[in-house]
């Protein structure tokens, strides 16, 4: 029989100086924040290590009550092969609850995956991270736990977050000993002892999945990467954690740093990635001046083995909850070390693709007679990329708030993004962005469950997500339907141009002429 957690660590009466007490083996784990992030990356860590107990915890009754969900469809994150992991894991060890408190008190390691938003007030406003989050789970540790723990960040969070976290875990914590009551498997008596104050090490771990491919890329990573702390309790929490993942990853690809390198690579990972899209995304614009092929660039770019091909599909632009932010985070960080050389370079990724959102909206605009007022325009997909029901920062929203700006009828159809999130996205948008609410909006934006009828009577469809299936349908029948001339404007380049010509199209793509 597997026994959790608690007894590992069982009734040690230790000051804070003194080492902590890590079990060898864990057996017990946490997790704070059922989202994108932590619900994937717990369902498989619980399904390829039996004998660890994982709970998730999350504030949001909602989203606990759906991750519980008899009906798997229910599930509060879409990802390929989700399902799957969390029928064959859930109810035998991994669980899902709404006790935050419990689930610190009984877990030997525990993970923080709560989100860490742009901040939208006050100081490092529209840049810095907002670590209130962080910071509320932080305390909430330092309050409940009573005996050691390892905590260890899986959001993405700015250099030196991990200092933060641990100034907080120590001084948040109970500052004296207290009585209280222990038993033991040997002595089921309650005896009084003095409470020990419990120690914590902080480890970095950052996530490198992506959604859509996020259950493929946790079990097959290009690496793990784990930032600690160089002592004696820093090393042997890397080495928990480290044989957590080795029994499924392969020791090789699991990396070992220090906290600040581990924090720093996960934010320029995703600026380094950024970036390639915006450098294609800027010769996009090139390209179509020019009579080059985008496509055929990047091809022959990506051939070049120092290159590699990934990540330079040229696109209407990039979304996501990470790469803006991350960037942004960035950004912030050089100008607070007064670097305003290294702040401007990589702000002009964020600022290209804002180029790049805006420049597709007036294409459509410019090419329907300069103005879209009063005429209908289908939007295909909704999600920031393909094969999630994340619409985060998706390209979807800016295009769309600027066809409404110039008063178009707006019909939406994506097939895993319901209305209410669509209309959610566009309010919060107007809200972020300054913009007056937009009027009518029952009227003006509508969702549609069936492609078809989306683009029925429409003056022009815009491909916003590459979701397989749009190049499934049957073109000639969506012609038919339309008003002439039919134009489409697609953002992903994944139509093939020739053949919607032929069917009688006006078709534009990104980065062609
Ligand atoms: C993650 C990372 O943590 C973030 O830093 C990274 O940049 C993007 O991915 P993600 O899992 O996508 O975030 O966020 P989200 O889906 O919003 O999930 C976070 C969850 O934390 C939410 O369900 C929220 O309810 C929960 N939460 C937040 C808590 O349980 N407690 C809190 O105090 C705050
Ligand atoms: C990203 C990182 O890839 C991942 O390692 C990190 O942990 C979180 O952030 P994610 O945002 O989930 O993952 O998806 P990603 O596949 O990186 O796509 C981000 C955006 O870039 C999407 O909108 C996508 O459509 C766009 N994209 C991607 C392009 O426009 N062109 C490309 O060539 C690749």
């Amino acid at each position: 029989m597997v026994m959790w957690g608690k007894i590992a660590t069982f009734g040690i009466l230790k000051s804070r100086t003194g080492n902590m007490d890590i079990p060898r083996k864990i057996t017990n784990i946490c997790c704070i924040g059922a989202g994108y992030v932590g619900g994937p990356t717990m369902a498989v860590i619980a399904q390829q290590c039996p004998e660890i107990k994982v709970t998730v915890v999350d504030i949001n009754r909602q989203r606990i009550a759906a991750w519980n969900d008899s009906d798997l469809n229910k599930l509060p994150v879409y990802e390929p092969g989700l399902a799957e992991v969390v029928a064959a894991a859930r109810g035998r060890n991994l669980f899902f609850s709404t006790d935050v408190d419990q689930a610190i008190r009984d877990a030997q390691m525990i993970f923080m995956a709560v989100n860490t938003p742009t901040k939208s007030f006050g100081v490092g406003k529209g840049m810095a991270a907002d670590l209130k989050y962080v910071e509320l789970c932080a305390r909430q540790i330092a309050s409940v736990a009573s005996d050691d723990k390892i905590v260890v960040e899986k959001s993405t969070l700015p250099v030196r977050t991990a200092e933060a976290i641990r100034t907080i875990l120590d001084h948040a914590s109970p500052s004296s000993p207290h009585d209280e009551e222990f038993t033991s498997p040997d002595n089921p008596h309650p005896v009084n002892k003095q409470r020990r104050i419990p120690k914590f090490t902080v480890l970095s771990n950052p996530e490198f999945l992506a959604e859509g491919t996020a259950i493929a890329d946790l079990y097959k990573s290009d690496r793990v990467l784990i930032g600690g702390d160089e002592d004696e309790d820093g090393q042997k929490a890397i080495q928990a954690l480290v044989d957590i993942y080795a029994q499924w990853i392969p020791r090789e690809k699991i990396l070992t740093t220090r906290v600040w390198s581990s924090e720093l690579s996960k934010l320029t990972a995703n600026a380094f990635l950024a970036q390639r899209i915006s450098s294609i995304n800027a010769l996009s614009a090139l390209c179509e001046k020019t009579g080059a092929d985008v496509d055929e660039v990047a091809k022959a770019i990506g051939m070049d083995s120092r290159i590699g091909p990934k990540f330079l599909k040229a696109s209407v632009g990039f979304g996501g909850s990470c790469f803006q932010k991350d960037i942004l985070n960035l950004v912030y960080l050089c100008r607070y070390y007064n670097l305003p050389e290294a702040a401007d370079y990589w702000e002009q990724v964020v600022k290209i693709n804002d180029y790049q959102k805006h420049r597709f909206a007036r294409k459509i605009i410019d090419t329907l007679f300069h103005t879209v007022s009063e005429k209908k325009i289908t939007l295909l997909g909704w999600a920031f990329k393909k094969d999630t029901n994340d619409t985060r920062e998706s390209a979807a929203i800016y295009v769309a708030l600027d066809l409404l700006a110039d008063q178009a009828e707006i019909h939406v159809y994506d097939p895993r993004v319901s209305r209410e999130q669509i209309r959610t996205d566009l309010q919060q948008a107007c809200e972020r962005e300054g913009l007056v609410p937009i009027p009518d909006t029952d009227k003006r934006v509508i969702v549609h469950t069936d492609p078809y009828e989306a683009c029925a009577e429409a003056h022009a469809i815009a491909i916003l997500t590459e979701w397989d299936e749009f190049a499934a349908y049957n073109w000639g029948q969506i012609y038919h339907a339309m008003r002439k001339p039919a134009y489409l404007f697609d953002g992903r380049n994944i139509l093939d141009p020739v053949k919607l010509r032929q069917t009688g199209f006006q078709i534009h793509t990104i980065g062609k002429a």
